[in-house]
């Protein structure tokens, strides 16, 4: 079990338990937070479950990897930053019990 809180540009946050080791982005969709749309189903062609991941869990996330860096990059609108990663690419697991994701403003395409 997980628990993972998203925290809404406007300082508004949900908390949702995740029971089944699903992705970060397959949680926040299941739970139907605001600012994840996954349109591509998490195929890593569309940008659209970007999140940042807070300072303190970044260690333990792990920064994106190149693949996931070189798509972040690769589309227009995305507001990249050293904590930022693609949602349907992080496996929650108990190891990441208390997380904490900031949802960006806008998601590029939206
Ligand atoms: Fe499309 Fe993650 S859901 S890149």
């Amino acid at each position: 079990m997980a628990k993972v809180t998203y925290v809404q540009p406007d300082g508004t946050s949900r908390t949702c338990v995740n029971f089944e080791g699903m992705t970060l982005m397959q949680l926040a969709v299941g739970n139907l937070v605001d600012g994840i749309d996954a349109l591509c189903g998490g195929m890593m062609q569309c940008a659209t479950c970007h999140c940042y991941i807070a300072d303190e869990w970044l260690d333990r996330v792990g920064s994106a990897p190149d693949d996931e860096r070189t798509m972040l990059e690769a589309i227009d609108g995305v507001d990249i930053r050293p904590n930022s990663r693609l949602s349907c690419q992080v496996q929650l697991g108990e190891e990441l019990d208390g997380l904490v994701v900031h949802i960006p403003a806008e998601q590029p395409g939206i």
